[in-house]
């Protein structure tokens, strides 16, 4: 079996942090949400990894898969114009030839493991099997329905009234049946050939479709808050206690921390789960709980929790600093001269909350 990992699209609901890094690498836990990807496909027995990606942050992409821990076979895929998930097997039917394929969209993480999921795949000798997670409102999601032997009998995407609270997971497997489908597409009202409908199809045509419902998480990171939601749980699954850097007497590290090499704190306070990255500096601060903060960042005179810092960003004189995610290089400082007014430079479709 191949894995197509989709890391191409636009990632508009993420600007302006997706000006400069595709949302697939914003780092969560301190890591970047493809390499989760990466490590679930490798868990999954996967090693051929088609990576579908965008001229724009192709480049990035392929860049930051080069150490390649996980010993994959990568080929990159150009999809020239992101015209939704099916236009994306589209493009990369010469990779996958006739094999079967776990798809995997590049910006979603789940707890557990796919194994069972593409043990019953094989097992059973499906067309194809969605992975379903129970949502509370499934309205802004691909939503199925599913009868009591686990077979999909209907899917919607986005519906008004839900048929069911099941909503589609980004993770999928296909056999070829899939290819002749998505050549009979036609674009949805927002020009985008779906998935959703190319697996429609393949019920309406009685082909086994089958679905699995994850009972652990599920995050899709399309969203500021949504990668607030992930480093919360990621930090709180995953985190473990283990200091590289250096710690001076007058500070107090508690609970779960992993503090990186090269990193200086002082004078300051810190509670876990959190990540400090490489050479940061943390000065006369309080770093509350599910704080992930990159390489090379600076911190001084502040406090801040359950934000996400990016590479060598600063955060000088900020008092409580909240479910914030900050872009690289980027400085937040109170200017104390001028208290009454508020200086700043921000990049384009920035949001700010004073
Ligand atoms: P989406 O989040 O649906 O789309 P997007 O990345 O364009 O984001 P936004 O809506 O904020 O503009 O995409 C899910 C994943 O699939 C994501 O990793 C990007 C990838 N993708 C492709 O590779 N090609 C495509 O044509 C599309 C639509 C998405």
């Amino acid at each position: 079996m191949k894995a197509l990992v989709l890391s191409g699209g636009k990632g508009t609901r993420l600007r302006p942090l997706t000006h400069t890094l595709p949302k697939q690498l914003l780092p969560v836990a301190g890591k970047p949400i493809l390499h989760f990807v990466m490590e679930q496909i490798k868990d999954a027995g996967i090693n051929d990894v088609g990576v579908v990606i965008s001229p724009e942050t192709g480049d990035s992409i392929r860049k930051n898969l080069e150490e390649n821990p996980w010993q994959h076979n990568f080929t990159f895929i150009k999809q020239e114009v992101p015209l939704g998930l099916a236009h994306a097997v589209k493009v990369s039917r010469e990779f996958l030839q006739d094999d079967p394929f776990l798809m995997y969209l590049g910006d979603n993480l789940i707890g557990g493991s796919i194994r069972s999921f593409v043990e019953n795949f094989e097992k059973e000798n499906l067309d194809a099997t969605i992975l379903l997670k129970k949502v509370a409102d499934p309205r802004e999601f691909g939503v199925a329905v599913v009868d009591q032997d686990g077979k999909v009998t209907r899917l919607v995407e986005k519906p008004k009234e839900p048929p069911s609270n099941l909503a589609l997971v980004g993770v999928y497997i296909f056999n070829s049946a899939i290819h002749s489908v998505i050549s009979d597409l036609r674009p949805s009202w927002r020009g985008e050939l779906e998935i959703t409908d190319a697996i429609q199809s393949l019920v309406g045509m009685n082909a086994k479709v089958k679905a699995q419902v994850l009972e652990k998480w599920w995050l899709d990171t399309g969203k500021k808050d949504d990668i607030l939601e992930a480093n919360r749980v990621v930090l709180d699954e995953f985190t473990y206690r283990e200091v590289k850097g250096q710690v001076d007497e007058s500070s107090t590290i508690s609970g779960r921390v992993f503090i990186d090499s090269g990193a200086v704190i002082e004078n300051s306070i810190v509670r876990g789960p959190s990540v400090i990255g490489k050479g940061v500096v943390i000065k006369n601060s309080y770093i509350g709980p599910f704080s992930s903060i990159a390489n090379e960042c600076h911190i001084e005179n502040s406090s801040m929790e359950c934000s996400v810092l990016l590479e060598k960003s600063r955060l000088i004189d900020v008092k409580g600093l909240d479910e914030s995610l900050i872009g690289k290089n980027s400085l937040v400082t109170e200017n104390r001269a001028i208290k009454k007014s508020i200086k700043m430079m921000v990049g384009d479709d920035a949001i700010i909350e004073l």
